[in-house]
C-alpha cells in the first residue's frame, strides 16, 4: 500500500506529494507543526494538541488554512487512508508560497501538509522495558521554543550528538547548568526523596501535551512534584529519570552521559505513569 499525504487540499501518494521551493517553510522555517498520537485508530489528546497549534499560529501571526472542524476531518481521513492503528499523525502549517522576501507576504494562503505513520508498538515497549540513554548538550536554541516551530536545526544537531554517543535522546542544558528539556521531549527526574521534578513552563521549553497529562496523573495519584529547573548534577544523582512526548509517552531514562541513573534500570514511578497514562488522556 502506498502511503498517502494530504497537501493543500489533495490526498496524494507520497511520491507525488510536493511543496513549492518558494514555500516559506522551506525558505525560512516559517511554519509550525504538531504531532498527535494515534492509538487503536483514535487520536489521543487531540483537543490539547489543536489548542497548542492554534497558539503557535497566533504567536507567529500565521493564518490557519482551514477551520478547526475541517482540520479534524483531514486528520482522521489521513489516518484512515494510511490505515494507521497505532502511530502518529503529523500536521505542518507554513506561511505559504511567496517570492523570497523576509517580511510576511500579503494575500498568501498558508500551506497545510498532513501525514500519518504507524509505530512499531512492540519495539517501543521493548525500549521502555530497557530504558534509554541520554546525553547532555548546551541548549543553543532561540528564545521562543514554547512555539512549536519547524525551525529545529539545534534539535537535529543535539539528536545527532546523542546518536553519535550511542544514546537516544539529548538533554539540553541552559547557561546555568540546568536542563531545559529533551531535543524532542520534556525531561523529568525523581529526586532521592521521591519528588517528581520537571521544568516550569516558560519561553524556554515546549509546553508538552504529554507533560500536561502526566501532571494530571501525578495529581490524581497524589504523588509529590515540583515544577522547577533541575541541574545536570541533580539528574546524575536522581533516583529515576524519564522523558515524555506524544510518540513515546513516558520513556524511562537509565543512563545520563554514560552514568547509570539509580540502579541503572527503569524506575517504578516512570513505569506506573506509563501504565496509567491512557486512563487520563483524552481519546476521540
Ligand atoms: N516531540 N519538547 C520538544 C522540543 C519536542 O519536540 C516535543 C515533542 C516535546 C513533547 O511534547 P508533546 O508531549 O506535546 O509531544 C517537548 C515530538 C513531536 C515527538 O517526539 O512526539
Amino acid at each position: 500500500m502506498s502511503r498517502i499525504a494530504y497537501v493543500n487540499g489533495r490526498y496524494l501518494p507520497r511520491s507525488e506529494a510536493k511543496v513549492s521551493i518558494e514555500d516559506r517553510g522551506y525558505q525560512f522555517a516559517d511554519g509550525v507543526y504538531e504531532v498527535c498520537e494515534v492509538r487503536e485508530g483514535r487520536l489521543i489528546d487531540e483537543r490539547r494538541h489543536m489548542a497548542r497549534l492554534e497558539r503557535s499560529l497566533r504567536e507567529l501571526r500565521i493564518e490557519r488554512p482551514m477551520s478547526p472542524a475541517a482540520l479534524a476531518i483531514v486528520l482522521r481521513e489521513t489516518v484512515r487512508r494510511n490505515r494507521v492503528r497505532d502511530g502518529i499523525v503529523y500536521v505542518q502549517i507554513t506561511r505559504g508560497v511567496a517570492r523570497r522576501d523576509f517580511p510576511f507576504p500579503v494575500g498568501t494562503k498558508s500551506s497545510l501538509v498532513v501525514t500519518a505513520r504507524s509505530n512499531d508498538l512492540a519495539r517501543l515497549e521493548q525500549m521502555a522495558a530497557a530504558g534509554i540513554g541520554v546525553v547532555t548538550v548546551p541548549d543553543i536554541r532561540w528564545r521562543r521554543v514554547d512555539i512549536k516551530s519547524v525551525a529545529l536545526l539545534p534539535n537535529v544537531l543535539a539528536k545527532q550528538s546523542a546518536r553519535d554517543q550511542g544514546a537516544r535522546e539529548a538533554w539540553l542544558v541552559d547557561a546555568q547548568g540546568r536542563v531545559t528539556e529533551g531535543a524532542s521531549s520534556n525531561a523529568w527526574i525523581v529526586s532521592r526523596d521521591g519528588k517528581l521534578i520537571t521544568r516550569q513552563l516558560g519561553h524556554d521549553i515546549l509546553p508538552g501535551i504529554t507533560r500536561s497529562v502526566v501532571l494530571d496523573v501525578i495529581r490524581a495519584q497524589g504523588l509529590a512534584f515540583e515544577e522547577r529547573a533541575f541541574t545536570v548534577d541533580e539528574a546524575y544523582a536522581a533516583r529515576e529519570a524519564f522523558v515524555t512526548s506524544a510518540s513515546q509517552i513516558v520513556m524511562p531514562v537509565v543512563r545520563i552521559d554514560g552514568r547509570p541513573v539509580g540502579n541503572g534500570a527503569p524506575g517504578l514511578i516512570a513505569a506506573a505513569l506509563r501504565r496509567d497514562y491512557h486512563g487520563h488522556a483524552e481519546s476521540d
